[in-house]
């Protein structure tokens, strides 16, 4: 997905944080993926493959997470408001 506004207005480091909060919804987007064909194979040997790689995504999710809370502080106020 493009950047709706010229590049050139938008903050460097909001950038960043736009490009890592997309990063997020695709391994959130993944992790759904993964978990509709874990539940629909009667293959065993593929579900547990497919729980492994799903498993992968959840620490990617958790990894670039952690990214945009030590990046955005009103984000990091909110996870801690809320825990
Ligand atoms: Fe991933």
């Amino acid at each position: 997905m493009p950047f709706f506004e010229p590049l050139e207005k938008i903050d460097p480091k909001h950038v960043d944080l736009e490009r890592a909060r997309k990063s997020l919804r695709e391994e959130l987007e993944a992790i759904d993926f993964y978990q509709e064909r874990i539940d629909a194979t009667d293959d065993e040997s593929l579900k547990k493959l497919l729980a492994h790689n799903m498993n992968e995504e959840k620490e990617h999710a958790a990894m670039l997470m952690e990214w945009v809370r030590k990046n955005d502080p009103t984000q990091d106020k909110m996870f801690k408001e809320h825990d």
